[in-house]
């Protein structure tokens, strides 16, 4: 199979724009709460080893596997995995409804960020809209269960989120993600110096980066390795459509291995800085650090209210950054569904739409996403499949539990045992593949291995098989 053409559907304007957007997928609510308070509790510094050990053997040869899929082929992942090989198509199906099911939560956490920005807007600016002293609990508990409100905060963020990707790729995706991520940098750095010129934000400091091998002990290194592992893959947006879509608009004059590098490293110095940031403002004030909503919502605002009259400046600073990290994820999750629905549209024989086609996965979004707003983390009381207990974790199971780690596990049986050396020639267009042998030896041994392992993980993260 030679190389083909990009179609129609667009392409990025620059590689910066590329290596903008494809950072901006990786940089998301998973380094902003899961990162952490992962590290913390899963040893700090050896955790962190651990972690970039598995970006380097597992990360960038998926990566770099992912851009050259979609560069080659020119297509999103289920007409890009058909044409590498007809027996992997389904792998492509994977890859495409695993961001569906993630963005219907999505969305419904990037609608309770634009209430907390306004909320520090109302108490900076004394609008009568802020927190004005309310216990930051009790408020999150309130807000969240109100039914009405953060509906309408999640059908904004997702209609921002639709507008980004209908204007296409180099006048939507591209354009905002050039802005945004340097923002978003910039804005983190100004908080990760705040946070550590507050008192006691030292004790925070040795939360994350203390080594500590005692969680080794026993069998606990399988859940130190199982917990960075699903971190890492998760975090990457590895099998989940964007990454395919991405690099099937990437020039062909553009160096694959050196962008799939600079993705893996930025997002986890990203990740680091942002446990840099929330753990020592959470220590500082002498509040338990946690993970997920609770960390988000209401330790840090917590911290917010009690810094003082910069506290909601700050505010706004951090909830927009975040808005920024969640929505180029948002607008990731989108394009590459959309970008696998344009692709079947011209297998169709039909005129590429993308103002229909975002339509309909806005649309698809929109249902899965009032229904997770409605459901308030659990407390609705509303029926929940399979045993779990918020409908969060209903469409979390099937992305992050079943879908994206199988679709990376056939990925890499494809690349490693059925067509190993198919892509090469993509990446070495551009000059030699220094990194060949590497990634091969890593998609062929370790890679399947290991993705294997967090399959069981994570089935067992939700249904607790066993104690880990
Ligand atoms: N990496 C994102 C985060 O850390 C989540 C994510 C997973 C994602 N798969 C994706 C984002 C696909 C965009 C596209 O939050």
């Amino acid at each position: 199979m030679s190389s083909e053409k990009n179609n129609n559907k667009g392409t990025f304007n620059s590689n910066f724009g590329f290596l903008m957007s494809s950072i901006g997928s990786a940089v998301g609510l998973g380094n902003l709460w899961g990162f952490p308070y992962k590290m913390g509790m899963g040893g700090g510094f050896a955790f962190l080893l651990i972690y970039v050990l598995l970006v380097a053997t597992v990360g960038y040869p998926l990566m770099v596997g992912e851009i050259a899929l979609g560069r080659k082929t020119g297509k999103a992942a289920i007409q890009a995995f058909k044409r590498v090989d007809k027996r992997f198509t389904f792998t492509g199906y994977f890859d495409t409804v695993a961001p569906f099911l993630l963005i219907c939560f999505y969305v419904v956490f990037g609608g309770y960020i634009i209430k907390y920005f306004l909320i520090n807007l109302g108490d900076f600016l004394n609008l009568g809209f802020g927190l004005q002293g309310m216990d930051s609990g009790a408020f999150f508990e309130q807000f969240m269960s109100s039914g009405l409100e953060p509906l309408i905060y999640t059908y904004i963020f997702l209609f921002a989120t639709f507008l980004i990707v209908v204007r296409g790729i180099s006048g939507g995706i591209e354009r905002f993600s050039n802005f945004a991520m340097p923002a978003l940098f910039v804005m983190l750095l100004v908080v990760v110096f705040r946070a550590n010129t507050l008192p006691g934000a030292r004790e925070g400091l040795a939360f994350i980066f203390k080594p500590n091998f005692e969680v080794f002990k026993g069998m606990g290194w399988l859940s130190v390795l199982g917990n960075a592992g699903s971190q890492m893959f998760f975090s990457l947006s590895l099998s989940s459509g964007a990454v395919i879509a991405y690099g099937s608009y990437l020039s062909k004059s553009a160096d694959i291995e050196s962008n799939g590098w600079i993705i893996p490293v930025a997002d986890s110095v990203v990740a680091v800085l942002a446990a840099m940031a929330v753990m020592p403002a959470v220590f500082a004030f002498g509040l338990e650090p946690g993970g997920g909503p609770g960390l988000l919502f209401v330790s840090l605002q917590t911290v917010f209210q009690s810094m003082g009259a910069t506290g909601p400046i700050f505010g706004m600073v951090f909830y927009l950054l975040v808005l920024f990290a969640a929505l180029t994820s948002s607008i990731a999750m989108t394009e590459g569904a959309v970008s696998a629905m344009l692709d079947g549209q011209q297998e169709r024989g039909k005129e590429p739409n993308r103002l229909k086609m975002t339509l309909i996965f806005t649309i698809g979004a929109f249902l899965g996403g009032t229904l997770v707003s409605l459901d308030a983390l659990g407390s609705s009381g509303m029926p929940h499949p399979f045993g779990l207990s918020t409908w969060l974790d209903v469409f979390d199971l099937g992305a992050e539990g079943i879908l994206m780690p199988l679709g990376g596990l056939f990925f890499s049986i494809l690349l490693g045992w059925f067509k190993p050396g198919i892509l090469d020639d993509e990446v070495a267009l551009t000059g030699p593949f220094r990194s060949r042998g590497f990634y091969q030896f890593s998609l062929r041994w370790i890679a399947p291995v290991f993705l294997f392992f967090i399959v069981i993980i994570q089935l067992n993260a939700f249904f607790g098989f066993f104690p880990m």
